[in-house]
């Protein structure tokens, strides 16, 4: 009988070593080397499949007609919007996100959505008691759906059943953390069954027909592994955001074969599960704390859908050697660089300053275009002067110091005159998209902006020092 060759397999990246050592050289995590066995032959001291040879298959030209809709809507129409106007046949997707941040209570509503449709939608819950899902639907006021419910964790069991009578429409499959294969020999959880069991999921997926949704847990520690070794085998990745405490989530699609990635959903979390939100910059700005320095909305857009969100800035003296910078929901390293350019450009001084820069509500900003509006948070709250109240911001900031023209200005500005905003202090090339009634302060570059919301406040330290005396 061979030797079984074992190996050490990092849990967070896949990679594969020789020999134990504390931190994984591939990725730099700690302690995440689990010790797998790498040839996975079935069973312990189970006999070895002998070589099998090749065999034929028929090839077929890429002209061809498909001749069931490709794609099904769930309608849920914020669901539908991130995977790209609705599930493919025989697609696999991949839904990440921390625990406890919606996914099961998601997937059961958009399971619940393709039963209504009169499709066959099955959910197999590896975490919990069937009767713990049906507690969930009932609190979704989904107890009638034709939803088939099972708790089962093995791939081969599941696969025998849901391969039997009509084919699923949906299967999913929550989380592919807790499935394991026979096909492998690794310990269930480890980074070598999830991937052999999403394997086994996702031939099943291209054979049937089926769309199978996997949730992954994305955590931090080594103990479960990351989703991340699934995320080249599968054709969409989604992922749930959101801040524990706020009530607003995100669905975005970070890869999909067959959609855009820059579209995202909004829900909101209420006592009876998911709302979908289809006017979100109300939302984002329904709390707004107008006049109150520090304050700046930004006109942004994510996909094709303008947003509408505020950004807050705290610009406060330091105590400490090195000051502090922390920021929630934006690029820490484009704030350091809107500081580097107010301080080198601007003569703003801010490195005897904390500076605390956040998206309100919860949404992580990825465009270039926030600069502008974070810039004039942090001005605004440096200088204790108010932004003005019905004013927009957006554009992107040179190292220069110039400020840079950003795409769809035009549905910017009409997303903010919808929302009864008056005026965007914005690039120049946006004087051409403004709709009727709105006015544009052309900015060329950064120190236009801090002139401007300078004249209006009073200097930080001189303030300070009245209130002392
Ligand atoms: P869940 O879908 O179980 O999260 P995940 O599968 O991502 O771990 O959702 C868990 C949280 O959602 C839990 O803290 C309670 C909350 N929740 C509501 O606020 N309203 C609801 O109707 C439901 C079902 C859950
Ligand atoms: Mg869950």
């Amino acid at each position: 009988m061979a030797a079984r060759t074992q190996s050490f397999i990092c849990q967070n990246c896949g990679a594969a070593f020789a020999r134990w050592a504390g931190k994984c050289e591939a990725c730099g995590e700690w302690n995440t080397l689990v010790e797998e066995s790498a040839d996975g032959p079935r069973g312990p001291g189970g006999p070895r499949r002998p070589p099998r040879k090749g065999r034929p298959f028929a090839i077929e030209p890429l002209k061809g007609a498909t001749h069931e809709a490709p794609r099904l809507a769930s309608g849920i129409s914020e669901f539908d919007r991130v995977t790209g106007g609705g599930l493919v046949r025989g697609s696999v997707l991949l839904l990440g996100g921390d625990p406890g941040i919606g996914k099961s209570t998601l997937l059961l509503e958009v399971a619940a959505a393709f039963a209504r449709g009169r499709h066959r939608a099955i959910y197999i819950s590896g975490e919990e008691a069937v009767a713990q899902v049906r507690l969930r639907a009932e609190r979704l006021n989904l107890a009638e759906a034709t939803v088939e419910v099972a708790a089962e964790t093995s791939v081969e069991d599941i696969l025998a059943t849901v391969s039997q009578g009509i084919i699923p429409r949906l299967l999913v499959i929550d989380s592919i953390q807790t499935m394991w294969t026979q096909t492998v020999e690794s310990a269930p959880g480890t980074v070598t069954q999830v991937r052999g069991s999403a394997a086994e999921l996702i031939r099943f997926a291209k054979r049937s027909g089926a769309a199978v949704i996997l949730v992954g847990h994305v955590t931090k520690d080594g103990q479960i592994a990351g989703p991340r070794v699934v995320e080249h085998m599968v054709d969409a990745v989604l992922s749930f955001e959101g801040e524990g405490s706020q009530q607003f989530r995100i669905l975005r699609a970070i890869k999909n074969r067959f959609g855009p990635t820059d579209e995202i959903g909004v829900f909101e979390m209420t006592g009876a599960g998911l709302r979908e939100v289809a006017n979100p910059s109300a939302l984002f700005l329904s709390e707004r704390d107008l006049g109150s320095p520090g304050t700046a909305v930004f006109a942004g857009v994510e996909g094709t859908r303008p947003l509408l969100v505020e950004i807050q800035a705290l610009v406060a003296p330091t105590t400490l050697g090195t000051p502090r910078r922390a920021v929630v929901g934006w690029d820490p390293n484009r704030l350091s660089m809107v500081l580097a350019v107010l301080e080198a450009h601007c003569g703003v001084r801010l490195s005897g300053h904390d500076v605390y820069l956040n998206v309100a509500g919860g949404l992580r900003i990825q465009e270039p275009a926030a600069d502008v509006a974070a810039a004039a948070a942090l001005v605004s709250s440096l200088t204790h002067a108010p932004l003005p109240a019905h004013a927009v911001y957006f554009g992107e900031i040179s190292l220069s110091g110039a400020v840079r023209p950003v795409p769809q200005s035009a549905a910017r500005l009409r997303e903010a005159q919808k929302l009864g905003f008056t005026r965007a202090i914005a690039p120049e090339a946006a004087r051409n998209e403004a709709p009727d009634g709105f006015a544009i302060s052309a900015l060329a570059g950064l120190d236009n902006l801090v002139a401007d919301i300078a004249r209006e406040g009073t200097p930080a330290l001189r303030r300070v020092g009245r209130q002392e005396a």
